[in-house]
């Protein structure tokens, strides 16, 4: 059942919202080779604490940190680790999501560690490019698969792939609500979309294949045949003024 969220409601998640976007620009600034991604952990947690908010990730099904924060062919649920540090030409995408006042607010962002190659650049801009084409579809008189398989279309377009196994979703009072939101669809497809549904809209593209597996850790999911991936993300509500992104200012 997809949960529609009154104005005051969505008045709440944009608190989460701006406060996930804050931290997200936070750390966006703080990366440059020679950081672990333990500091960004550090700073998340401590913003997060200072708003009165909690951490939405840290301890979900046991999962370790604040922050996701993976690295080059890691594409989502890395662990931030105090070993591993950032080197000139990595890419890290780094995930966030906080609960304040009972709401949720859920983005990601992939940074650049220094100056990157023009192809790698080519991977984040078109994986941005597909959530805003994504985006744009999210609005009333539309379906779910105009939005999932905008993101595909612009995606595959380019020669990328999108990830099978990992899919954006509803959000409200939990992090994860319905319906799921896979990043491939059919237009014209799937449920229609109604004022007050709220989104994690988060498109996950690899450069090469699509194919996933999860490490070790049991948690850091990578590109099967070694290849980058990127990921952004974007908390979106459906209201009668079209698409709102209570993720960003
Ligand atoms: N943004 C991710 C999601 O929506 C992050 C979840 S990480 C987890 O699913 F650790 F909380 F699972
Ligand atoms: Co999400």
């Amino acid at each position: 059942m997809i949960i529609c969220k009154s104005p005051a409601e969505l008045q709440k998640m944009r608190r989460s919202g701006l406060l996930v976007y804050g931290i997200l620009e936070e750390l966006k600034h703080m990366i440059r080779p020679g950081i672990s991604t333990a500091e960004l952990e550090r700073l998340a947690e401590k913003r997060i604490r200072e708003a009165g908010a909690r951490a939405a990730f840290k301890g979900y099904y046991g999962y370790p940190c604040v922050l996701c924060t993976s690295i080059n062919d890691e594409i989502v649920h890395g662990i931030p680790s105090s070993e591993r540090l950032l080197r000139q030409g990595d890419i890290v995408k780094i995930d966030v999501g906080v609960e304040l006042e009972g709401y949720y607010g859920d983005a990601a962002t992939t940074v650049a560690a220094g100056g990157i190659t023009p192809p790698l650049e080519r991977l984040l801009r078109v994986t941005q490019e597909s959530l805003a084409l994504a985006i744009e579809q999210a609005r009333l008189g539309n379906r779910l698969g105009d939005v999932c398989s905008a993101i595909q279309r612009h995606v595959e377009a380019h020669g990328y792939s999108v990830v099978r196994e990992f899919v954006g979703h509803g959000i409200g009072q939990k992090m994860h609500e319905d319906p799921q939101v896979p990043n491939y669809g059919t237009p014209g497809q799937g449920p229609r979309l109604r004022e007050g549904m709220v989104l994690a809209i988060e498109p996950m593209v690899n450069a090469g294949s699509a194919d996933a597996k999860v490490l070790e850790d049991k948690w850091t999911a990578v590109t099967a045949d070694g290849g980058y991936s990127a990921h952004f993300e974007h908390t979106v509500a459906i209201t009668r003024n079209g698409p709102w992104v209570l993720t960003r200012p």
